[in-house]
């Protein structure tokens, strides 16, 4: 078995152990995001519709992988995942396995913990053994790799121990979970995504999007909220290089940003990107739209008055 796989299966059983990580082992980079994200924390169903993705091809962040399941169910398959956290493959076939056998219903008790099944509850059911039992066989028929992962969490480690250790908290109550992805919003999408998703093969790219070379150019790029955490300039650089991987015509979201509309007015306290003026000045030849849209604060209070925004570039 390759070195590169047992020395991440030791650092997840130690992030289940309460150990801490040892990140310049596992990866120069991945800082405080070796937790992976359980869910977006995006409103994708704010954006998605923006972008056409049918029969194109997407390049995506996103360790919860719900960037990409939601454009499998738009009828996108050629996806490229990059993400800096390591278990993002893993955690994708989990929940592709998921998908394909287990019920709506009990795919949100198996992967929801925080605010589930109430706001202020715990789930400890989450990542319960019963619906692992249901869904392991078609993991390893997925990929065998994931499945030896998760497989050897689920026995040495408490199954929900896992859930909460390698996780990040940053997750929303199911009532919002629900509204911004579009294959969770009912039943009837989770079915159309059970079909969808079963021959997708997503490609996996583990590194920092600023450093990784691509080999190829797509038809759409998402880079989440990726932007918040760099200066202008670090984006400035992060969207030249990347304009390069974007076909004619293609978009590319360079940045979402939490209750924000176009005239908000910038705190010092914030993150450079939200200082808009100035970002407009030095993107400039990229903002092509900027589009908003009901925020997840929206979405948790019922206000449609409460909203995130994109900023895309169209080639
Ligand atoms: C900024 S985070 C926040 C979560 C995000 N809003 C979502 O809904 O998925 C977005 C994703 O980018 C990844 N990430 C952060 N910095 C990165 C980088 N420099 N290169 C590649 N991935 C990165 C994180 O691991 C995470 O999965």
């Amino acid at each position: 078995m390759d070195k590169r796989f047992i020395l991440l299966l030791r650092n997840a059983i130690n992030l289940a152990n309460d150990k801490l990580m040892n990140c310049h082992e596992v990866s120069e980079e991945c800082g405080k995001f070796f937790w992976i994200y359980p869910f977006t924390n995006e409103n994708i169903n704010g954006y998605i519709d923006l972008f056409n993705l049918k029969d194109r091809s997407l390049l995506t962040t996103g360790s919860s992988s719900d960037q990409a399941i939601n454009a499998i169910l738009k009828g996108c398959s050629d996806i490229t995942v990059v993400d800096i956290n390591p278990f993002t493959k893993y955690y994708f076939n989990l929940k592709k396995a998921a998908i394909l056998t287990l019920s709506y219903e009990e795919f949100f008790k198996f992967f929801c913990y925080v605010d589930y099944p109430k706001v202020f509850k715990y789930n400890y059911d989450a990542f319960n053994y019963g619906s692992y039992v249901k869904l392991k066989n078609i993991l390893k028929e997925l990929d065998e790799k994931s499945f030896l992962f998760w497989d050897t969490l689920f026995d040495v480690c408490k199954p929900n121990d896992v859930r909460r250790k390698l996780f990040s908290n940053d997750e929303e109550r199911l009532s919002v979970i629900k509204g911004i992805n579009p294959y969770l919003k009912d039943e009837n999408m989770y079915k159309k995504t059970k079909i969808k998703i079963e021959n997708i093969n997503l490609k996996f790219i583990e590194g920092d999007i600023f450093k990784i070379k691509l080999e190829k150019t797509y038809d759409n790029i998402f880079l989440s909220n990726i932007g918040t955490y760099y200066s202008l300039e670090e984006n400035k650089t992060l969207i030249d290089k990347l304009e390069n991987n974007l076909n004619d015509n293609g978009k590319m979201l360079m940045c979402y940003l939490y209750q924000t509309v176009r005239d908000t007015k910038y705190r010092e306290e914030w993150n450079p990107i939200y200082n808009l003026d100035k970002t407009f000045e030095i993107l400039e030849d990229y903002v092509t739209y900027f589009e908003s849209f009901q925020g997840i604060r929206g979405l948790m209070f019922e206000d449609k008055n409460i909203k995130d925004s994109v900023m895309i570039y169209k080639k």
